[in-house]
């Protein structure tokens, strides 16, 4: 088998509001690119990483990466150029990688990812399910709105799960999903539209998203902290 991982990573970062894309932007003297790509090299169960990165930063993304962009690298990494919108970003790995037989899409922003829990989803995939995602419970009540603001519904919390990265799908059938053409706010939800089953394995908060500017000081003193 061969695993190639998607690394979205072409995202302006705007809810982050910093002065360089996302992805490039330091946390504990590393950009988060380079912690998730480190991270996923570190589960030692992927084989190549594919990077979309913003097509005028593909070279300063070559440079950051250093050694890891070697082809004698045990893990080779990639750089292609993203799109306006993170599917067209994931469409584009996707067309760099015509030999992966299972792919991950791992978010850039999910920087702190433990490798562990990479592992599980590529052990859960090599044991023949085809699409799985990392979930936890949400603890927040989550109500749905109308556009006044007035409440529509309110899901059964028990039920709901936060859905983070790596997903995990075999590969034709994450293929077959992207040539599908429809929408949806994750890989895993394309996957649904097409009418495939879905599993969610227990997700990890580590695998947290940065986001906004909290959860940029959250990345850097949890960071902080591993690293004493
Ligand atoms: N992403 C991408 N291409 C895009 C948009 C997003 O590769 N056109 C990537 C981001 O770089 C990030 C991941 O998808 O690693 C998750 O997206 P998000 O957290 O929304 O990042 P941004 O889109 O950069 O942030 P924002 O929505 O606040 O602008
Ligand atoms: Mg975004």
């Amino acid at each position: 088998s061969r695993v190639v991982a998607l690394v979205p990573a072409a995202g302006r970062g705007v809810r982050l509001g910093e002065s360089m894309p996302k992805a490039f932007v330091p946390v504990g003297g590393c950009p988060m690119l380079t912690l998730a790509i480190d991270g996923l090299i570190a589960s030692g169960v992927v084989d190549h990483i594919v990077i979309a990165a913003p097509a005028e930063l593909i070279g300063e993304a070559r440079v950051l990466l250093g050694h890891r962009a070697d082809p004698a690298c045990p893990v080779p990494v990639s750089v292609v150029p993203g799109g306006a919108e993170r599917t067209d970003s994931v469409r584009a790995g996707i067309a760099a990688a015509p030999r992966a037989t299972h792919f991950l899409v791992h978010d850039a922003a999910r920087a702190l990812t433990p490798p562990s829990l990479i592992a599980r989803v590529v052990a859960e995939l090599t044991s023949g399910c085809p699409a799985v995602v990392p979930g936890l419970p949400v603890t927040d009540t989550i109500k749905s709105v109308d556009s006044d603001g007035t409440v529509t519904g309110t899901p059964d919390r028990a039920v709901l799960r936060a859905i983070q990265t790596p997903q995990g799908f075999h590969a034709d059938l994450l293929r077959a999903a992207y040539a599908a053409g429809m929408r949806a706010t994750d890989d895993a939800g394309l996957v649904e539209a097409f009418g495939a089953q879905v599993r969610v394995i227990p997700g990890d908060p580590m695998a947290f998203k940065i986001t906004t500017p909290l959860d940029l000081r959250l990345a850097r003193t949890l960071l902080a902290e591993r690293d004493t």
